[in-house]
């Protein structure tokens, strides 16, 4: 988590930071802070909260200077305060340092620190840093840096300033992504690339183990052993993204990425349906015919909402392809060391392309040798680079902590995967007909399925006062349950359980009474009557139901307290199209409790930590 930004060039620095803090703010919100320089003098400014109370402070006292880092928090060591705000300063203030990671032997380094006399300002890891650089500093602010981070554990997106060196600004990799930006006015550092969008043209994307020297002239990119490396400098406009990060008239990030659903799946699948081959195709898969045909299992590994995303692709694996599908938390794979063969295709699920585990999970498999793809949103970005091939999703910038729109592309670049596996193997040319046909109907459907909102509005006005909330539903809608209730959870802070229906019985309905409302999701479909009997053991002890269910069901309608209609579409499709009520419930209710529907408490988008 956390998102950096510096410069260092012919401009006032500040303005260039708070702007590029805005636009990573998405990485982490509970405190911000900056540090510009005037000749050998720095301004430091930070404040918890977020962005716009130290923006508020720039400008009550404003920070001068050419050049400057900053940084915006997701705090790991130490509350969200001003004190543990970044940029930290050694003792005598002359090194300054941000800092995006986990020092995860900080306090043996801080003992010794502290042993020798340093006097500790803040409750951070990063703190250890700014005393140990300051050590290490021999007047070369890149040899100390060096020399400061072999003696670190742990992950590290840095960047550092020294007094002595003004105008330069050294930044460091280890685990957490950094990028140097090359624009008219000077250069650039930050945390990806979309915080330097409209200031820099090119981008370099920094390797683990690799610093950069920046000045206003020029950067020098250096391997550990201080050999320059010559990095390739890319277009930016090639990793901003193909949609509109601006929020436009709607309220909220979130309620923005909902509506653009339809046009999302329509970029997610824009010449990627072969109608005359009746399959699937994706450019950047980098898979021959031959190890196609030889895979005999597929892992996905993912967390939060990907994780669900996953889930609907081990369904969607094992009925259209045919082929042994599973899904991992990331987290725990990364750890476990479960017996693979070669045969074995490994998916990394992200929309950031930087979660943490997800990246460890990665580079696991990588190391051991198998063959690891990546469904991704974010262009660019670390896992997009690692995966030995992959597919992006398209769905355009996704802002929103909750996430939306890149659910739904994931469930559907799933559905176009299977369908390319499938069609290697058994399905015959009239199902993949079949299957095109319905993935083409989907953006309207989804239009269509956005017409719920005001029922879904009275309905979150009855139900927002509920503490507890069951999601309820089986095969195709037991991950669309789990995803339903993360989100009510993620953004109104409601306690929220995703269960397989039937499974309730088993623990969960000791829960159900008059306040406890369950949330169904119910269409027509091969369980329907199984649903429909879980749905009467909930009625038979007192609980409210709200169901999602087919356009005009009575037979829902008879049982249910309320009831939201939704298209019907075949049913590995319905956890795209269950979603948008889904959202739109968390959505509504969120807003009725009150809470930041955009920027949860606790939460980030792209969380690079362990
Ligand atoms: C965070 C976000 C979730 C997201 C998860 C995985 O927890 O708040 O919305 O699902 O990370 O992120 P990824 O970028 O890997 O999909």
């Amino acid at each position: 988590m956390c998102g950096i930004v510096g410069f260092t060039g012919t401009r006032e620095a500040s303005p260039v930071l708070l702007e590029g803090l805005r636009r990573l703010e998405y990485r982490g919100y509970d405190s911000a802070g900056l540090v510009t320089g005037t000749g050998a003098d720095f301004h430091l400014r930070k404040k918890a909260g977020r962005l716009a109370e130290l923006a508020r402070e720039v400008i009550a006292r404003p920070a001068p200077g050419c050049y400057g880092i900053s940084h915006t928090r997701w705090a790991t060591h130490g509350g969200a305060t001003d004190r543990n705000a970044h940029p930290h300063l050694s003792t005598d203030h002359d090194i300054a340092v941000v800092h995006n990671g986990v020092i995860e032997n900080y306090a043996a380094l801080k003992q010794q620190l502290v042993a020798d006399g340093v006097a500790f300002r803040s409750d951070t890891d990063t703190e250890v840093l700014a005393h140990l650089i300051a050590r290490c500093y021999d007047g070369d602010l890149l040899q100390a840096v060096l020399q400061a981070t072999a003696m670190v554990k742990g992950t590290y997106g840095l960047a550092v300033m020294s007094r002595a060196e003004p105008g330069v600004i050294v930044g460091a990799r280890l685990g957490s992504p950094l990028v140097v930006g090359i624009g008219a006015d000077g250069h650039y550092l930050a945390s990806d690339a979309s915080a330097l969008a409209g200031f820099a043209e090119k981008v370099v994307h920094l390797g683990d183990r690799q610093v950069v020297q920046l000045d206003e002239t020029g950067y020098v990119v250096r391997t550990r052993d201080f050999d320059a490396v010559d990095m390739p400098a890319l277009d930016i406009a090639g990793f901003l993204g193909d949609g509109d990060a601006e929020l436009g008239d709607f309220p909220h990030y979130m309620l923005k990425e909902i509506y653009e659903q339809p046009e999302a799946l329509e970029n997610a699948m824009r010449g990627r349906l072969d109608v005359g081959d009746a399959t699937a195709h994706f450019g950047g898969l980098n898979l021959s015919a031959q190890q196609l045909r030889q895979i005999d299992r597929v892992i996905f590994t993912a967390c939060g909402t990907s994780y669900h995303a996953g889930m609907v692709g081990e369904y969607l694996f094992e009925e259209l392809a045919r082929v042994p599908a599973e899904v991992e938390y990331a987290s725990e794979f990364r750890y476990r060391n479960p017996p693979i063969d070669r045969n074995t295709l490994i998916f990394a699920i992200t929309q950031s392309g930087e979660t943490a585990d997800t990246l460890a999970a990665l580079r696991e498999s990588k190391r051991m040798g198998h063959t690891t793809l990546a469904i991704c949103n974010v262009v660019g970005s670390s896992i997009a680079r690692e995966a030995d091939g992959g597919v992006y999703l398209h769905a355009g910038p996704e802002v929103g902590v909750a996430s939306t729109k890149a659910f739904t592309t994931q469930c559907a670049v799933l559905a176009m995967l299977a369908l390319y596996l499938g069609r290697s193997r058994h399905l015959s040319a009239a199902q993949g007909e079949k299957i095109i046909a319905d993935l083409q109907a989907l953006p309207d459907v989804l239009r269509e399925t956005l017409r719920c909102h005001d029922r879904v509005k009275a309905i979150a006005a009855k139900y927002a006062d509920a503490r507890n909330v069951l999601y309820l539903g089986r095969q195709y809608l037991y991950p669309g349950a789990l995803e339903g209730a993360l989100k009510l959870k993620e953004i109104s802070y409601i306690h929220a359980e995703g269960y397989p229906a039937a499974e309730m019985k088993h623990g969960p309905i000791a829960l159900v009474d008059e306040q406890t409302p369950s949330v169904f999701l119910v269409p027509r479909g091969a369980v329907f009557d199984k649903v429909m009997s879980n749905m009467q053991e909930i009625k038979a002890r007192g609980g409210p139901v709200i169901a999602v269910a087919s356009h005009g069901d009575r037979e829902v309608a008879a049982v249910a307290d309320d009831v939201i209609p939704v298209p019907d579409v075949p049913e590995y499709l319905q956890p795209i199209v269950t979603a948008i009520p889904l959202q739109l419930l968390a959505y509504e209710i969120a807003l009725l409790c009150g809470c930041d529907v955009d920027k949860p408490r606790n939460l980030a988008k792209s969380v690079t930590v362990e």
